[in-house]
């Protein structure tokens, strides 16, 4: 479209109507501009929810480690066919068969927009990404999902009025943080496109939410542990690794210094905080980006606890350079006070609690697998 002739649709569209309502809300990419020629004047309203009415969510990158059991939990809540899961891989057929799936790539901006539009989805929660040792593997990749991949996102949630969930990470801090706890305000300058990715993901959708009133919610998750979930190739896997090989051969080789300490929680933990962030009053939100917390430990630590289980497990360490350094400029641990005052956060698995259902799992799997 010539520039003039796409200058006067623009500015048809903004103009007051002449009853005096206020300025006609813009979609801001469906003209073809970009967010940066919307005019100071423009502004998105985030429509309040109704308690009546179940949220229509859709989960990106939903077939990674958090996905899938993200979907079983919101769909118990509210109903199957109001939860779709996308991504751009193949679900298996569990996946498939148990309910709404849609091919969407994140970089694909109308396909996402046709998605979110003809499913009158109501709630996004943004899984896609590359994770930190993935994304260090193949810097453009990660910047392009993780920081394109977003923008696309956000300008849908906002031109659409979305509640908007975006997880950060322990990632988004650096070596100049502190480490011992760290709180949700303090200098963060991480050093892996993962971790920039993170930091400007939690700005900007700040910026979004002040500026737009977008309904941005955002948690910095710990590692997240899980059963039956395989790790998306963080910094942190090791922690999912140590289970299966463990059961598998009683070897397991960890890429990790034994006494790397780093904050974790367990699955169900992070999937319920999820929920109750997504749930909790705005009002009751005294910032958009909190983190969360369940436990904190080492390598060490944690085989110690394993051993309780399969006592004749041996544990070498073969220390892989790039994820130690990044492991080096990550928290020890979270000071999770301000999501435990406001929303009542509360995490229930502590070491030994989590060590014992991964095996509890582990187990009742293979004892499935050797019935069948
Ligand atoms: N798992 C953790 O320990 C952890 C910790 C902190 C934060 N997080 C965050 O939680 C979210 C989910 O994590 P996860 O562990 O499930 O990640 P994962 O790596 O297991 O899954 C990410 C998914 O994104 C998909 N994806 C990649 N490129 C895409 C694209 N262009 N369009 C659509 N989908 C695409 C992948 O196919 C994959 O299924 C991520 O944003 C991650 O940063 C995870």
């Amino acid at each position: 479209m010539p520039v003039a002739l796409l200058n006067r649709v623009v500015s048809q569209v903004l103009q007051k109507p002449v009853c005096g309502c206020p300025t006609a809300i813009v979609p801001i990419r469906f003209l073809a501009i970009s967010p940066r020629q919307v005019p100071s004047d423009a502004n998105f309203h985030s429509v309040p929810f109704s308690n009546r009415e179940h949220p229509r969510v859709l989960i990106t990158g939903g077939l990674g480690q958090l996905g899938v059991g993200l979907a079983k939990l919101l769909r118990k809540q509210f109903g199957k066919d109001n939860v779709i899961l996308s991504d751009i891989r193949k679900p298996p057929d569990h996946v498939y068969y148990s309910g709404p799936f849609i091919y969407s790539d994140i970089l694909d901006y109308k396909n996402l927009r046709e998605i979110v539009v003809n499913n009158r989805i109501t709630w996004l929660i943004h899984y896609s990404a590359l994770l930190s040792a993935i994304g260090e593997a193949n810097v453009p990749l990660a910047r392009d999902v993780n920081i394109t991949g977003l923008h696309n996102v956000l300008d849908i949630a906002a031109e659409h009025s979305l509640r908007l969930f975006v997880p950060s990470t322990i990632g988004a801090f650096g070596p100049s943080s502190p480490r011992n706890p760290t709180p949700d305000l303090c200098i963060q300058r991480p050093r892996t496109m993962y971790g920039v990715s993170k930091v400007h993901a939690e700005l900007i959708g700040e910026y979004y939410h002040y500026r737009y009133g977008l309904d941005f919610r955002c948690l910095r998750y710990p590692g997240i542990i899980s059963a039956d979930s395989q790790p998306g190739g963080g910094t942190t896997d090791y922690a999912v690794q140590i289970f299966h090989d463990a059961i598998k051969s009683g070897k397991f080789q960890c890429n990790l210094k034994p006494n790397t300490r780093l904050p974790m929680m367990y699955i169900d933990d992070c999937l319920r905080a999820t929920l109750e962030i997504m749930e909790a009053p705005a009002d009751s939100l005294s910032m958009r980006t909190y983190n969360i917390n369940a436990m904190s430990f080492t390598p060490e630590e944690l085989a110690q606890e394993v051993v309780k289980h399969v006592p004749e497990l041996q544990v070498t360490y073969n220390v892989d350079t790039v994820r130690q350094a990044i492991a080096d400029s990550w928290p020890m641990n979270f000071d999770d006070s301000n999501a435990r005052k406001d929303w009542g956060w509360k995490h229930d698995y502590d070491l030994p609690e989590l060590v014992t259902t991964m095996f509890n799992f582990h187990n009742s799997e293979s004892r499935i697998a050797h019935a069948s």
